[in-house]
């Protein structure tokens, strides 16, 4: 772009003019012009049109960079790693809960975080305004007698030795105890709605077929072939259906049964609202005959499977409502509050479109 004289002895020399056009080349580049755009703004008139485009990349690199600032201030702790962390849920699951892990949080928290507060800052302010929230529900989930019964009926053997997973206060608990007179081993990391359960049983003279254990359910604290039947009711989520098919298997005998709920899509055209809704919550939704084919790879025979009920959905949602109401003065401001006010309007007004599914499965020899 500059060319000097050369001289004789074939040294190059460059005068005060071809300095200044360096220096005017040198203004040009700090607005990010390439050598060549700067050459032909050099050459002729500016081409606006040229340097529009110019600005359009420099607008996307600003965001990009608004962006990875936004992301490292909110990992220092000064902001909001909500969707990030939805994203990480999304397309890495495994490895954004090893990772959440490597960050100091136990498996509790790490779990809650990726399902419920998404926040690595105000996780424990989330944990208090949600468990406030659910603190007086009976209900933890979507749920009903009938159902648990249905399901019950459909194992063909009656067990003598249940394992229930995540089975909070214990409505389902009760069921299975009155129903099959089986030994109840009722696993939560939640102590207080352990407690709530104990009671339960107290109040209905069925302490004898129990035992409580306060446990994460990712390493199940039993010995190989120790239950008969394993009972996950809107549970089997928390660690993943099909990581929940291999890890749960060793503690069920050889034979034994596996009944799961797990949220499904009930229409193969879903609105975007729902489609939005679930891929923040739970990304791994999927069809039922998705589901019953990881079953089957996973080396279980699907036994039977029937959709819950509409009554097991208003048991849950109508409550919480209820509850959501009480306390708007109060969390009005609480992310946690806002969480589940918006999955009772999705719920309530999309529900059609997805739900909890029962799935009975038998073990089959590996
Ligand atoms: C959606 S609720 C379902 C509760 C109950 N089965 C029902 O239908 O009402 C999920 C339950 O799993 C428990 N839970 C969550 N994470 C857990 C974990 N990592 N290990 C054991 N239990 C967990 C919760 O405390 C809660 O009681």
């Amino acid at each position: 772009m500059i060319s000097g004289d050369r001289q004789p002895n074939g040294y190059r020399v460059y005068t005060e003019k071809d300095l200044q056009r360096i220096l005017l080349i040198q203004k040009l580049q700090s607005g990010g012009l390439t050598l060549k755009e700067c050459k032909a703004c050099l050459e002729e008139k500016v081409n606006k049109a040229l340097l529009m485009e110019r600005v359009t990349v420099l607008d996307k690199e600003i965001e990009q960079k608004q962006q990875s600032k936004k992301l490292l201030v909110a990992l220092i702790g000064e902001g909001d790693t909500k969707a990030w962390h939805e994203d990480l849920n999304k397309r890495a699951p495994d490895a954004h809960l090893e990772w959440l892990l490597t960050q100091g949080f136990s498996d509790k928290e790490a779990l809650q975080l990726k399902w419920l507060s998404k926040n690595m800052n105000e996780h424990d302010l989330y944990m208090n305004d949600f468990m406030k929230i659910f603190e007086t529900l009976e209900r933890w989930g979507p749920g009903s007698e009938e159902d648990t019964k249905k399901a019950l009926l459909a194992v063909p053997k009656l067990p003598e030795s249940i394992l229930e997973i995540g089975c909070g206060k214990g409505l389902s608990a009760e069921v299975l105890a009155k129903c099959s007179n089986a030994e109840i081993t009722a696993l939560d990391n939640e102590q207080s709605a352990l407690d709530r359960l104990e009671q339960r049983f107290a109040q209905q003279c069925l302490v004898d077929q129990l035992s409580t254990v306060c446990a994460g359910m990712t390493e199940l604290p039993f010995p190989k072939n120790s239950f008969d039947l394993l009972w996950a009711e809107g549970s089997a989520y928390i660690i993943g259906v099909e990581n929940a098919l291999a890890q749960w298997r060793s503690v069920l005998r050889k034979h034994g049964y596996l009944m799961l709920s797990d949220m499904v899509w009930r229409t193969s055209t879903p609105s975007c609202e729902s489609i939005e809704f679930w891929e923040q919550e739970y990304p791994d939704i999927q069809l039922v005959q998705t589901r019953i084919n990881q079953m089957k790879k996973a080396g279980y025979q699907v036994i039977d499977h029937f959709p819950q009920s509409e009554s097991a959905w208003l048991n849950y949602y109508t409550p919480l409502g209820k509850r959501l109401s009480e306390l708007e003065r109060d969390l009005a401001d609480s992310s946690a509050f806002k969480d589940v006010q918006n999955e009772v309007n999705i719920c309530t007004q999309f529900g059609h479109e997805f739900g909890y599914h029962m799935f009975i499965l038998e073990k089959l020899n590996s």
